[in-house]
């Protein structure tokens, strides 16, 4: 093996180390915001731009990255609203989808906002959004209302359904 070669193989030694790391959430800073973006662009169908991220660090919303080492494979972000809270976004990276890192982040989430006293968490999904329905389903969220043809679609629109959870004890 050369200098090249180890070089070249570094980044590669430094991936495998840093997937035995345990994932971590902490708060959002404006340094996550280019890996924040192009997880929800890799992840979402219609995703948010990268103003919608600096919007919401820009109002204090509450938002966490889950990461592992340097990798970004997560994110959530909330909206205050007197003692409601509102899932705003959700997303994980599609290669680290369906290993319980959005259930993380959710109770994460969902911890953190009853413990600054807010006692309902509000969302609105797509219709279609087959995953996401069950996993906030399992995590008490039901459906309270629908938006009618809220969201684009690939065709055309697609309804918004509103789902409620009470926060106290039940993460
Ligand atoms: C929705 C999302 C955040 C879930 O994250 P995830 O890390 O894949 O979810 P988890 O592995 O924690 O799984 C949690 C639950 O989701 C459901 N789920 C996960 N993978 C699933 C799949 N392939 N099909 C159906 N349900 C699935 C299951 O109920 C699972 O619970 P279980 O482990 O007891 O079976 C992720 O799929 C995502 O980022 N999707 C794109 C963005 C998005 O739709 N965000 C929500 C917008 S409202």
């Amino acid at each position: 093996m050369n200098a090249a070669s180890i070089q070249s193989a570094q980044p590669r030694q430094i991936a495998a180390l840093e997937r035995l790391l345990p994932p971590e959430i902490v708060a959002m800073r404006d340094a996550d915001l280019p890996q924040v973006v192009a997880l929800e662009a890799a992840a979402q169908v219609f995703p948010w731009r990268e103003k919608n991220f600096t919007d919401s660090l820009r109002a204090g919303h509450p938002a966490w990255v889950l990461r592992r080492g340097t990798a970004c494979l997560g994110f959530s972000i909330l909206m205050q609203v007197i003692d409601e809270a509102h899932l705003l976004n959700l997303a994980v990276a599609p290669h680290a989808q369906g290993q319980g890192l959005g259930a993380r982040l959710l109770r994460h989430a969902m911890r953190e906002a009853a413990r600054a006293g807010m006692d309902n968490m509000y969302l609105e999904v797509r219709a279609s959004n087959a995953r996401a329905l069950q996993i906030y389903q399992a995590f008490g969220f039901r459906q309270i209302g629908v938006r009618k043809a809220y969201y684009p679609a690939a065709e055309g629109r697609e309804d918004a359904l509103i789902f409620c959870a009470a926060l106290e004890g039940n993460t």
